[in-house]
């Protein structure tokens, strides 16, 4: 199998999801994909009139929430380097028009954003197909773009730490997503990747010791039961 962290892979993989992923989400998280994303952007209070980054941005699914507190003097910087998914982004930026959104077709370890450009870091979804080493390294760069005082809120897909809950969903994301998948991709194998990255990741504990030794205050959030986790925080210095 090829190294799955590679990021050649990754993009390939979200460029062929690109087409099924809204739909595909949205059904097999049984909408909980879309409160959650609320959720995590919640945690950064946004402020008219300020910068925020959304990494990993995909197709802008997180856009709504973050521009729900937006203004035309806000500015929204949105990343993501699968060319098929920042081309539905491109589309979506095209609904928005009142708004200033800078979409940038960009590998997160090789970006154009200046230091200290962003008010706030979001992602949505967009950790668990990075290994810890790429955790690390995210952890620069959101320390990089940050302005001090800025915050950050992240999250993903995680395996809850519930003896009930646990068999129930990983048989879920392992067996029934994929087969999902098939129905909307016409083969399971792609959306099973999903199910071993998330296996993989477990849930936000390794990220909250990356932020927790750097320049941040961090907090660690458990959304539904841990299905999903994440961390929010802010950049001190
Ligand atoms: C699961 S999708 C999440 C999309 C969206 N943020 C959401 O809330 O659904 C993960 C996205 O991360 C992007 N991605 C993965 N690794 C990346 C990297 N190194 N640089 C930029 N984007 C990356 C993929 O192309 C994909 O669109």
């Amino acid at each position: 199998m090829n190294d799955i962290y590679e990021p050649k892979y990754v993009e390939t993989l979200f460029d062929k999801m690109s087409t099924s992923y809204s739909k595909m989400n949205y059904i097999t998280s049984f909408g909980f994909s879309e409160r959650w994303r609320k959720q995590c952007v919640k945690e950064v209070s946004i402020a008219k009139g300020k910068t925020t980054v959304d990494l990993m941005t995909g197709m802008g699914e997180c856009w709504a929430p973050i521009l729900k507190n937006s203004n035309k003097y806000s500015k929204l910087i949105a990343l993501d380097f699968s060319s098929e998914m920042i081309l539905e982004a491109e589309k979506k930026k095209l609904k928005y028009k009142d708004y200033n959104i800078e979409v940038l077709k960009e590998n997160i370890f090789n970006n154009s954003i200046p230091d200290h450009a962003a008010d706030y870091v979001i992602s949505g979804f967009g950790l668990k197909t990075f290994n810890n080493e790429q955790l690390e390294q995210l952890a620069f760069e959101i320390n990089r773009i940050l302005k001090p005082g800025g915050q950050f809120s992240l999250i993903d897909v995680s395996v809850p730490n519930s003896k009930i809950i646990t068999p129930f969903y990983m048989f879920y994301l392992q067996r029934i997503v994929p087969l999902i998948g098939k129905l909307f991709l016409g083969n399971p194998e792609t959306y099973k990747m999903l199910g071993i990255y998330t296996e993989a990741f477990k849930n936000a504990d390794t990220l909250y010791n990356i932020f927790n030794v750097l320049y941040f205050q961090v907090d660690k959030v458990n959304y539904f039961y841990g299905c999903a986790t994440g961390i929010k925080g802010r950049k001190t210095l």
